[in-house]
């Protein structure tokens, strides 16, 4: 038996993230996105979400991107609907589970299902009440100052 242990810096960040786009491809809902529609240049993708992931959970990695407008591009040639934010967040979810546990393990799907929320909504134009500031828990307060501010390109 090999207990799991907790995301500790950059190299299981790598792991989890390669792992997870290995999925991604490979899912019926989501591959063709990537593979078919954007035709994802691998080498530069993935690097860009380990430092996406290193800014979230260690506030360094030198991630610079545009989230909300990349994935607002996608929307003139596919549908950027819930289902498939949901497969995204399924994928994820269960990708950090099979490797590890621990603190930062929940703090990046937290992060995960928050921006999840966010990019489907500012893209699609669809508030949602859960996510206006004035509705904000307390949980989702305290773990939003958590987070560090993402430059843009
Ligand atoms: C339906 C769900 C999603 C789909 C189909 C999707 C697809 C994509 C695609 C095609 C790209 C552009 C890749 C490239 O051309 O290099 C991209 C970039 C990216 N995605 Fe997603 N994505 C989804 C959800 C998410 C979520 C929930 C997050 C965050 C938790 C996320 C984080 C990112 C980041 C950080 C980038 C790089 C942004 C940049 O280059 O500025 N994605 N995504």
């Amino acid at each position: 038996m090999n207990p799991l242990s907790d995301i500790k810096g950059r190299a299981e960040i790598e792991r989890l993230v390669d792992r997870f786009y290995e999925k991604v491809r490979a899912d019926d809902l989501l591959g063709p996105i990537f593979n078919d529609i954007a035709k994802v240049d691998w080498s530069s993708h993935l690097p860009k979400l380990y430092a996406f992931w290193q800014a979230v959970l260690f506030r360094d990695g030198g991630f610079k991107g545009n989230p909300i407008g990349v994935h607002f591009k996608l929307l003139s040639e596919t549908s950027m609907d819930w289902p498939r934010f949901q497969r995204w967040l399924d994928l994820f979810r269960s990708t950090v589970d099979e490797m590890f546990t621990g603190e930062h393990a929940a703090h990046i799907k937290n992060t995960a299902e928050d921006m999840a929320h966010v990019i489907y909504s500012r893209i699609n134009n669809v508030l949602d009440p859960r996510f206006d500031p004035a509705n904000l828990t307390p949980a989702q307060r305290a773990r939003y100052a958590k987070y560090p501010e993402v430059a843009s390109a």
